[in-house]
């Protein structure tokens, strides 16, 4: 058995990772973390304007990385975006199903088109990412989902109800996926952060809901690389070691 403990980059170093809503938030933080450890990033949302810029960043600063305009409620284009990873650089060592949007509000509000999009969003964009991936990880017989669900995941508060299902969706998906992908030597994590600083509550457009969570933010958000420092434990095991779930939060939020 090899057990033998490495630093991180040994692990990361080297290993194609795809991550979906990599244009802002955890995602960007990710990709600048896994591109200055040695992976090769490939990008994917819907502003390619920002992730071009982003991969020219990345790149000059001499890491690997590829933007591709991605929306992940088309299937067409997330197999789009994992077969061009594929296609470049030759292989897909971790798929991280990220993208996600949080426009909260009350139930009795009735802002459907918003629910549909979670839905939408969150979940069907994650099992387009496994429907994606899964082929070439079974063939490979190896490879790591990194799934992003969140404290919202595990439970639920007024104004939060089809966010969380979506989150709690999230967290079956992921379980039900690692039971399923075992015979294949394919690893899977389940991120459930807390409230981290980036551009999810600009996604409510309830205002009394919208201003509450931006002021819950302001006070306990912690940065983005405390996703990317998530990713990369997960990563960074030994093969034969599978990091299921990790849930974290500000150290000061109660919820
Ligand atoms: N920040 C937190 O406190 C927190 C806590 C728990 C969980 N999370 C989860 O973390 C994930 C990332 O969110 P974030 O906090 O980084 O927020 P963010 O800054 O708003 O980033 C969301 C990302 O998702 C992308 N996205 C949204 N709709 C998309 C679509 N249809 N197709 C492709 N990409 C899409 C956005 O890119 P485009 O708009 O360019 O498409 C953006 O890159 C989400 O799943 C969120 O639920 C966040």
């Amino acid at each position: 058995m090899n057990n033998t403990a490495s630093n991180d980059t040994d692990n990361i170093r080297g290993k194609v990772v795809v991550i979906t809503g990599a244009s802002s938030g955890l995602g960007e933080a990710t990709a600048c973390h896994l591109a200055a450890a040695g992976a090769s990033v490939v990008l994917g949302a819907r502003r390619a304007d920002r992730l071009t810029s982003l991969a020219g960043k990345l790149s000059a600063a001499g890491g690997k990385a590829l933007a591709l305009e991605t929306d992940v409620t088309r299937f067409d284009q997330v197999k789009r975006l994992v077969d061009t990873a594929v296609q470049t650089c030759g292989r897909i060592d971790v798929m991280i199903n990220n993208a996600g949007l949080m426009p909260q509000s009350l139930l009795e509000r009735l802002k459907i088109d918003e629910w549909d999009r979670m839905i939408d969003v969150n979940i069907k964009g994650v099992l387009y990412g496994i429907a994606a991936a899964l082929p070439y990880m079974q063939q490979q017989k190896s490879g790591h989902f990194i799934n992003v669900s969140s404290v919202a995941g595990h439970k639920v508060r007024p104004g939060g109800t089809v966010y969380s299902a979506t989150k709690h969706a999230v967290r079956v998906i992921s379980e039900g996926l690692r039971q399923e992908v075992k015979p294949y030597n394919i690893r899977t994590t389940l991120i459930s952060p807390g409230a981290v600083d980036t551009e999810l509550p600009n996604t409510i457009t309830d205002p009394v809901v919208g201003e509450n969570m931006r002021k819950f933010y302001d006070e306990y958000a912690i940065p983005p690389d405390s996703f990317a420092q998530a990713v990369a434990f997960a990563m960074s095991q030994p093969p034969n070691v599978d990091v299921n779930e990790i849930l974290y939060r500000p150290t000061r939020q109660e919820f």
